[in-house]
Formats: structure tokens, C-alpha cells, sequence
């Protein structure tokens, strides 16, 4: 845990980019230090900023309900952001803001090594799908380094736009499916070596 409070504290008094002069709280992320699910949203909102919390409004309790359908918590998963302070009104992250925070959360990636990452709405989507389409692919899992990748919806589009909350509901649905298959394949034996070539004998 002390390498993810470290980062956690580096993270609350970041000045990197411009966000540090308009934020109120930075919010580095929380739960359990080796979770096997992390979600990744896009960037703390007004109540996050306040709190310094993330997923902690409207979309928040959304997602709660999400993780409720399946039996989890949010004390069960890892959640954080691509971008780790709020952009003034909720604008889209800039290019830079981007880049100058990416690091923070392949930290994160690597600390916490979860099994399973969903990525929460366009941006983080695009670190692992780029130029993908998410309505095309929200929901497919792809496997890079052992871990497993599953784009979603942004919760808060599902708040504002109703078909998509049926989508990202039954997304959600199959994460427990996609977990009994990666236990499934831990828990098979590895395929047995190769023989050694046959000793030519003489006898
Ligand atoms: N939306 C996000 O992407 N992240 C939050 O933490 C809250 C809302």
C-alpha cells in the first residue's frame, strides 16, 4: 500500500498542468490495493473536485448500481480516471492534460495489476482502443500483457441518453462470466512440455 499512498500523495499536489490552479481536490483514485477489476472514468466532476473522491455524483451512484448487479461493491474495485483533476465545467481534457497525466495512471495499472480493466467512456477507452468506434465495440474484451480489457459506455451517457443504459447494463451483466472464464484458464494445468527428442539406442 505505501507505493499507492506514495502516488496518491504526488498525485494530490500535482501542479503539472493548468488544472492544478482550478481544481479544488485532486482525485488520484481508490480501493482495494490488488483489486481484480480497476474502472477507469474520464475526469472528476463537480462533487468529485469536492470531495476528492472519484464517482462520487450521479454517475457515481449509477455505477454503484451497475456493480450491484453483480454482486460487487465499490469497495470490491479499483476506480480512478484518465485524468486526475476536474477540467473547469467538465470541457473534454486537452491534448496535454492528457499526456501529462497518463503517467499517474500506468502507475496505477502497474501497482494495482488487475485482472480486469473497464474502461469507462471514450477517453479511456482510447488508451487501449485507439480510434476505435465504442459503439462498435463496447462490451468485447481484448487481452494485452494478461490483462483483460472490456470498453464501456460512460456511465453518464446512459444517464442522459436512455438506450444506452440497457447497453452498458448488459455489458456489465457479462463480467462475471468473463471472470469465471479467466479462472477457468488459471486454473487449467499448462499444456505439457513438449517431449524430448526420442534418445536413438543402439540396443
Ligand atoms: N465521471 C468520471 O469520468 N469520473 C468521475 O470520477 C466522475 C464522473
Amino acid at each position: 500500500m505505501e507505493e499507492l499512498e506514495r502516488l496518491n500523495r504526488e498525485v494530490r499536489s500535482c501542479r503539472l498542468c493548468r488544472l492544478a490552479s482550478t481544481r479544488k481536490l485532486a482525485v488520484p483514485g481508490e480501493g482495494p490495493e490488488h483489486a481484480r477489476i480497476m474502472l477507469i472514468g474520464e475526469a472528476p466532476g463537480y462533487h468529485e473536485d469536492q470531495q476528492g473522491r472519484p464517482f462520487v455524483g450521479a454517475a457515481g451512484q449509477f455505477l454503484e448500481s451497475l456493480l450491484a448487479r453483480i454482486g460487487l461493491t465499490r469497495r470490491d474495485v479499483f476506480i480512478c480516471n484518465v485524468i486526475k483533476c476536474r477540467p473547469p465545467e467538465n470541457r473534454a481534457p486537452m491534448p496535454d492534460e492528457l499526456e501529462l497525466c497518463r503517467p499517474y495512471l500506468i502507475r496505477q495499472l502497474g501497482l494495482v495489476k488487475p485482472e480486469v480493466v473497464i474502461t469507462l467512456g471514450r477517453y479511456s477507452m482510447e488508451l487501449v482502443f485507439k480510434g476505435s468506434s465504442i459503439s462498435k465495440i463496447h462490451g468485447t474484451t481484448r487481452t494485452i500483457d494478461g490483462v483483460t480489457y472490456i470498453p464501456m459506455f460512460h456511465p453518464a451517457a446512459a444517464l442522459h441518453q436512455p438506450r444506452y443504459r440497457s447497453l452498458i447494463e448488459a455489458d456489465f451483466d457479462r463480467v462475471p462470466d468473463i471472470l469465471q472464464e479467466l479462472d477457468r484458464r488459471n486454473a487449467s494445468p499448462p499444456p505439457p512440455e513438449p517431449a524430448p527428442p526420442e534418445q536413438l539406442s543402439f540396443f
